[in-house]
């Protein structure tokens, strides 16, 4: 195990009906509430906030897009200093929160076009403090220092994270998440579960065995939960159980000492900016091909996912492989996120379309940093 020095800040406030917490949480004057394309207006989360907000000055910011924009978080920013807002609340999802992570850095940003940050040519010095309400089991961006922006005029999709962006505080209120259409509820669990993936799923031997039997538990619950909240969506005991498991999948807590991977998103990535897949849906796709191109490489751990997670009993190394692969992709398909790009109607343009942009940018991914953009039409093209 590496070595490893590491602090997670954020407080969580899990349960029913705790929305109302939140007053007791803001320290702002001035508080601005983002959210998205409506789904909260609908399900009576905004109600509750509104409620809770009640002795606070508050000023809202509604029509952040999944996949959110850099253009949008701009508009943002222009509200905050107008108003002179110096407090956040994200009411959404990963794209929600994400966004207000963007919002909250390029508010304090000092040093010209905040985008800077995402083309990591401009540092993070000061962020607007925010909470959040969590409506998706998914990113893990409820407790995380990490967000995902999308510049439209040009369809870059960067990610950039800085320790001074963790939110002070998130609500998890699993009964938030009953109002999910099945296709988010699938690719949450999916988001989830290769986020697991790309920090246990990598070269390593067997020297980290408190983080593998860790990510190994998150794996399970997702396993045996997911499929449960897509027959009873207003199961609590599901949706509790995804929402706690996706938020410690990316909570950086168990990547610490160990390596990470990261090429499924980065492709991934790429997939959501040129052709609007969501960002599950590009996990399921590449995930199958960058186990089967790197099998050898990852081969240990391939092995073990297969025997610990699948139950499956193979004889020949090859065999257990191919198995844990196939079950893998039947486990994306079970939870309704289609895991080829015939699917989506994409094929050969696209790849080369995604293979180029990384080569462009000369990426080398992976935990060996052996997946350049060549490599990745390979793994493109054993998906189609
Ligand atoms: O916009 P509204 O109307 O709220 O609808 C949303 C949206 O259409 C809907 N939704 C959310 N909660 C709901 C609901 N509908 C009904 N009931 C509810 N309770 O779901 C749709 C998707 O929401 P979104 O926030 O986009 O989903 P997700 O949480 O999957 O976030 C995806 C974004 O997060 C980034 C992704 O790249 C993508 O941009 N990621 C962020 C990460 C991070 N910060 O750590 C890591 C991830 O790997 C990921 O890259
Ligand atoms: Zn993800």
């Amino acid at each position: 195990m590496e070595n490893f020095s590491f602090m997670n800040p954020t407080k969580i406030i899990f349960g029913k009906d705790t929305i109302k917490e939140i007053s007791k949480e803001i320290t702002g004057r001035k508080v601005l509430i983002t959210y998205g394309g409506g789904s909260i207006k609908k399900n009576g989360v905004y109600d509750q906030v509104i409620k809770a907000l009640a002795s606070f000055e508050f000023y809202e910011f509604g029509g952040i897009e999944p996949n959110p924009h850099y253009e949008t978080c701009m508009k943002a920013v222009d509200l905050i200093k107008e108003k002179s807002i110096d407090y956040l609340l994200a009411i959404g999802g990963g794209s929600v929160i994400d966004a207000t992570k963007f919002i909250a850095s390029a508010a304090c940003f000092e040093n010209g076009d905040p985008w800077q940050i995402l083309e990591r040519k401009g540092e993070i010095k000061k962020a607007l403090p925010y909470g959040t309400v969590l409506t998706i089991a998914a990113t893990g961006s409820e407790m995380n220092d990490g967000a995902v922006i999308t510049k439209a005029a040009t369809k870059d999709k960067l990610p950039f994270s800085s320790s001074l962006l963790y939110p002070k505080f998130s609500v998890l209120d699993p009964e938030i998440t009953y109002s999910l259409p099945a296709r988010q509820t699938g690719n949450g669990v999916v988001d989830a579960f290769v986020h697991v993936i790309e920090q246990y799923l990598t070269y390593s031997t067997e020297d980290t065995t408190f983080q593998d039997n860790m990510w190994e538990g998150i794996l399970r619950t997702l396993i045996s939960e997911g499929p449960k909240a897509l027959k009873e969506p207003r199961n609590y005991d599901a949706r509790a159980n995804i929402m706690w498991a996706a938020t410690w999948a990316l909570n950086g807590w168990f990547a610490q000492g160990v390596d990470q991977d990261w090429a499924t998103h980065l492709i991934g990535h790429e997939l959501t900016a040129l052709f609007g897949l969501d960002h599950g849906q590009t996990l399921a796709i590449v995930l199958p091909g960058v186990m089967r191109k790197l099998s050898e490489q990852k081969s240990v751990k391939i092995k073990r996912l297969g025997k610990e997670i699948f139950s499956i009993k193979e004889e020949s190394s090859s065999e257990l492989i191919d198995k844990t692969i196939q079950a893998t992709e039947d486990f994306f398909e079970l939870m309704g996120v289609k895991t080829h790009l015939s699917d989506y109607n994409l094929g050969d343009e696209a790849i080369e379309k995604v293979g180029n942009r990384l080569n462009e940018r000369n990426w080398k991914l992976g935990e060996c940093y052996n997946i350049t953009g060549d490599v990745a039409k390979e793994i493109l093209k054993l998906r189609k």
